[in-house]
């Protein structure tokens, strides 16, 4: 168990490099798998989130060879023999549920476990499970597992109800060896699904319309390996542009694709931050005290739920009142710790209502989840004093380690490892 002691106020200074997508990571790792030959990964961010899922494939059979030092990974799918999906790793994290996808395509055969609630609230996967049975899967659901089977999954027309990234993905990888033609309607239009679909059609796959609400996934009968490299982190590259707004810095994002981040530049602009675009790279320069901008999430290319904590961080310390509504999940159960903090913020159901106040001040706090701890760490550089942050395996998750980026930027960021 370790925690960050973070000393505020120091304004970020300097260049840092933006790690590859972790959400693009999962799907990609997973999308490996179908292939039978190796698949070479480059961009991999060293992260536990995507260790995990090379744990899954592993217990599937899968060879995952990661090389950290490189930020690459190797994935060979042509050994993939298990179709159960262990409990004990699947838990962990939502986008386990991707390997059901992989496991009905090469297998026909999946039991995978149903991802639980987490502090997220309730995320269900109905939308993957109607589209395996649309596909022509018999699915059975008890004891918390799906089971799911089907001798060869059969192109068809599949209306996904709601945006849903992790859906359109699944189902991508489901249909991309499926007797015949698939369209997904409704499909999400988020970066990582189109980087999905590149790569699988480096793979061989005929994929057209990622990136559009209709996708149209023609199957074939196999896919062979490939080598790619995978996009930016948009929601890291938010992170870190927020860092530089909330600690009054003048910080370069290095390594971003600048249309990924448009949503969370315009907020930015309109807070009153001088952001500047170059092709792959952004220039973020405060201009003092932040003022108060509305917010709503949006699927992709709407504000992301994502940046949505970081950014309420922002505003927590911004000039005037300002309403930021979440519109994808229920996520506003670290606010408490941020009004430990000294911030002004009141919920109510959707929508937190965010009085800025001149200065935060450290307190010890703890991180509930991913996002959630990115908030209370940019809190923390913000804050008069000192603030201790636990639950730091939640940042670990998902972002290649966010404190030494930050430190290299001028933040005065201790990691303490504590006693088990
Ligand atoms: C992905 C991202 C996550 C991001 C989210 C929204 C990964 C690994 N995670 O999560 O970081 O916050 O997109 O951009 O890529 N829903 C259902 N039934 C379903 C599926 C979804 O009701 O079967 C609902 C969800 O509860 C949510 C909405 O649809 O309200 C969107 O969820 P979805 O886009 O599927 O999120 P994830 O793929 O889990």
């Amino acid at each position: 168990m370790s925690k960050l002691v973070v000393e505020g106020g120091v304004p970020l200074h300097g260049h840092v490099q933006v790690s590859g997508g972790k959400n693009s990571a999962l799907a990609l790792i997973v999308a490996a798998a179908l292939a039978e030959g190796p698949c070479l990964l480059h961009n991999v961010p060293d992260e536990i989130d995507v260790h995990t899922i090379g744990e899954i494939l592993r217990a599937l059979g899968v060879k995952v060879e990661f090389r950290p030092d490189r930020n690459e990974a190797v994935i060979d799918g042509s050994t993939l023999n298990g179709f159960q999906a262990p409990y004990e790793l699947v838990r962990r994290m939502r986008a386990s549920f991707y390997v059901a996808g992989l496991l009905l395509a090469r297998l026909g055969k999946a039991e995978v476990p149903l991802p639980g609630g987490c502090s997220l609230g309730s995320r269900p996967v109905d939308f993957h499970i109607k589209g395996f049975q649309a596909l022509g899967a018999e699915v059975n659901i008890a004891h918390g597992l799906m089971q799911a089977e089907a001798r060869r999954l059969t192109g068809t027309k599949i209306f996904i109800n709601r945006s849903s990234v992790g859906a359109t993905i699944n189902l991508m990888l489901a249909a991309s060896l499926a007797e015949g033609t698939t369209v997904l309607e409704n499909a999400a239009k988020e970066p990582e699904v189109v980087d999905l679909a590149i790569f699988l059609n480096g793979m061989g796959a005929k994929i057209r319309g990622a990136g559009t609400n209709v996708i149209k996934i023609e199957g074939v009968p196999r896919l062979s390996g490939t080598e790619y490299t995978i996009i930016p982190d948009r929601i890291e590259a938010g992170t870190l542009m927020i860092a530089a707004a909330i600690t009054g810095g003048d910080v370069w994002v290095e390594d971003v694709v600048p249309e990924h981040v448009r949503a969370a530049v315009l907020n930015l602009q309109e807070a009153g931050v001088k952001v500047e675009e170059e092709p792959t790279r952004l220039h973020v320069v405060a201009q003092g005290r932040p003022r108060a901008v509305d917010a709503e999430t949006a699927p992709y290319p709407g504000f992301p739920t994502d940046l949505q904590q970081p950014f309420v961080a922002l505003m927590s310390v911004a000039e005037g009142t300002s309403i930021v509504r979440e519109t994808i999940f229920d996520r506003f159960r670290y606010v408490d710790e941020l009004r430990r903090m000294g911030a002004d913020i009141k919920v109510e159901r959707d929508t937190a209502i965010v009085r800025g106040v001149e200065r935060l001040t450290g307190a010890p706090v703890e991180a509930t989840d991913l996002r959630a701890g990115a908030a209370l760490l940019l809190a923390g550089l913000a804050a008069s004093g000192t603030t201790e942050i636990s639950g730091v395996e939640h940042i670990d998750r998902g972002y290649e380690r966010l404190d030494e980026k930050l430190r290299c930027l001028g933040a005065r960021i201790q990691r303490v490892v504590e006693p088990a």
